[in-house]
């Protein structure tokens, strides 16, 4: 169940700031332990590594591929820039990100090892050895220095680190003065029809799918429910901009089933 894509709307960030991290305890709809939630995150991507790509492919019928396509545009990176993808998984960013600037020095970094070993693998296919480099770590405690980076990206990924507010105080972080930040993620859409359509779609097929394909059910119920718990467009962009980014925007792909939240470290 996919919409066309749609450029959607741009807001300004205003409201007073909420609890910090508010997602640390939930993983899906399970209340946890936050240090019991990344080792859950951490399992599910473990389990799914091998399956992941053709995952994609069926649960959006191939639209994941043009939301990142549109995604990596909008990052317009220059050679010689330095660009970090958190939760690069198996590659699909930075191999984008690699296809339209060459010459860029792009290193992937994410939480699971059996996800980056799936990525190395498709980047020893593709020929793509320089200028290349994968990390495992943590969106919370990225092992990059302070101000190194010109782009910083990070795709379907913020929903799942337990400290989204510590993710982005990272991402600041590690951004040299002057540097972008990209998010692309689910999000909540926009038209109420399309939602109860996609609702439906999403609670019977994808965990049914997970079952199937994956071989794993629970994987994809989690998958599920973390979309719904997500923060909306419009509070996602505050966070961002109390982690300190500014001249903050989103814009909507698929009415809202997933936007793209950008900003900048001044
Ligand atoms: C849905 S996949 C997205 C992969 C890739 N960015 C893409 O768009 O296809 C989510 C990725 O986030 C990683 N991840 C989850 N929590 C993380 C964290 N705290 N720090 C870094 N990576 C994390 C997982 O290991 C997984 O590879």
């Amino acid at each position: 169940m996919v919409a066309p894509m749609i450029e959607g709307d741009k807001k300004t960030a205003d409201a007073e700031p909420g609890p910090r991290n508010p997602e640390a305890g939930w993983f899906g709809d399970r209340a946890v332990e936050p240090r019991a939630k990344t080792e859950m995150v951490h399992g599910v991507f473990d389990r799914v590594a091998r399956r992941y790509d053709l995952m994609n492919d069926l649960m959006s019928a191939g639209t994941h591929r043009l939301w990142k396509t549109s995604f990596v545009a909008q990052v317009k990176l220059r050679a010689n820039e330095r660009s970090l993808d958190v939760a690069g998984g198996t590659g699909d960013i930075a191999f984008r990100l690699k296809d339209r600037t060459p010459a860029a020095d792009i290193t992937i970094c994410d939480l699971t090892e059996a996800m980056v070993r799936v990525g190395r693998d498709r980047a020893f296919d593709r020929g793509l050895v320089h200028g290349l480099n994968v990390v495992v770590g943590n969106a919370e405690a990225l092992p990059i220095a302070d101000r190194s980076i010109d782009a910083y990206t990070i795709a379907f990924g913020l929903r799942n680190v337990t400290r989204v507010d510590d993710a982005l105080a990272e991402a600041r972080r590690v951004l040299k003065p002057g540097g972008r930040f990209f998010c692309l993620e689910f999000s909540q859409v926009a038209l109420p029809m399309l939602r109860r359509a996609y609702d439906a779609y999403s609670f019977a097929v994808i965990p049914r799918l997970g079952e199937i394909v994956a071989r794993d059910r629970d994987s994809y119920q989690y998958l599920v429910e973390s979309i719904r718990r997500f923060p909306d467009q419009t509070e996602l962009e505050q966070r961002m901009n109390q982690a300190g980014f500014r001249h903050t925007r989103w814009r909507n792909l698929s009415a809202g089933i997933a936007a793209i939240h950008s900003g900048w470290r001044i």
